[in-house]
């Protein structure tokens, strides 16, 4: 596979090539690694993917679909077409587009989050294809299709380039990406400097996957918009268990996690994620590839465009 990298993503002031773009991704990635004297403290794992939020989550945004993520991905389905999501969770990317969708594969690296998406995928009356794996391992097993969605998986991605670029071979269409603007961890580094004195990172950020898809030669756009609602959690016991496992502290500190979340501004009556409620997303989108039938190479070179930093480097 060649990929054309262009001239304009930058680190720091200086221009900055694919390669070097790629390694600060994954060192920014490898730098929200936990000290071991902190994991070793704890017996659960801090790295929570709370499967009900995310349940919830798929339930409220299918229905009442909206946003840019969306839009783009349903006129994309003008006339209706087949849709793949990566990383699709229990499905708030794939499910709103259902109407649309003449066929459904999801692929997901946790087979839980796969049958919570094909409950709902059914009793919508689709049948959802599943594959379980991580992608793009299991990319050659996967058929191409019309539209192909990844919602807020790729800042679990250290290698990007190969991710984006299959994606894009398996897109009939379009891409559609969304991600949160920050890495969505950051929202807890003020607790994480309360509770263990630790300064955690504050990147990687979506401009460095514009700068990273630009330098691809993908051509594309994007938006920065704001998802109002974010993460709904049942019960502010809920969201202080999952926060309370986040930043590695024992069963016995959830009192102290609860206060801390209360003086952050968490209102227990609505428990959210912090900072998640009114969270900046971007959304970006370009062309896919995939010949009708076939997965084949990249077609198009050129800038990003759209409204992000980013696309005004
Ligand atoms: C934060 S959740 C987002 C789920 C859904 N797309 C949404 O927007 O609600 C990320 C999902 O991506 C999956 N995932 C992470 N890395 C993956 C990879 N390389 N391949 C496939 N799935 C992956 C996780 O198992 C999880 O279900």
């Amino acid at each position: 596979m060649t990929v054309s990298p262009s001239a304009g993503p930058t680190v720091g002031h200086a221009r900055a090539s694919l390669p070097e773009l790629l390694q600060r991704w994954r060192d920014d990635l490898a730098a929200w690694a936990i000290p071991e004297e902190i994991s070793a403290s704890v017996t659960e794992s801090p790295w929570v993917l709370p499967r009900q939020v995310f349940a919830r989550r798929a339930d409220t945004v299918s229905a009442q679909p909206d946003g840019e993520s969306y839009q783009r991905a349903w006129a994309a389905l003008d006339p209706p077409g087949t849709v793949l999501d990566v990383g699709s969770g229990p499905g708030a990317a794939c499910l709103p587009l259902l109407p649309r969708t003449s066929a459904l594969t999801a692929v997901d690296a946790d087979e839980h989050m796969l049958t919570l998406l094909a409950e709902r995928a059914t009793a919508r009356g689709v049948a959802a294809t599943r594959v379980p794996g991580r992608w793009p391992q299991v990319a050659s097993a996967v058929p191409a299709a019309d539209v192909v969605t990844c919602h807020h998986v790729l800042y679990n991605v250290p290698e990007i380039d190969d991710f984006l670029i299959a994606l894009t071979e398996h897109a009939r269409r379009l891409v559609v990406v969304e991600i949160t603007a920050t890495h969505p961890l950051t929202s807890l580094n003020s607790l994480w400097l309360a509770f263990h004195g630790l300064r955690r990172p504050d990147r990687p950020t979506a401009d460095d996957v514009l700068g990273i898809a630009t330098a691809l030669g993908l051509h594309g756009e994007s938006k920065r918009w704001r998802r109002v609602g974010g993460a709904g959690y049942a019960s502010f016991t809920e969201l202080v268990d999952v926060t309370r496992r986040r930043l590695c502290l024992p069963p016995a500190r959830a009192g102290d996690v609860a206060d801390a979340l209360v003086g952050a501004g968490v209102d227990p009556a609505h428990p959210r994620d912090l900072g998640s409620s009114r969270r900046d997303v971007v959304t970006i989108w370009w062309p896919g590839s995939a010949k009708r039938g076939c997965a084949s190479e990249p077609t198009t070179t050129g800038p990003f465009t759209g409204d992000n930093e980013n696309s005004k480097r």
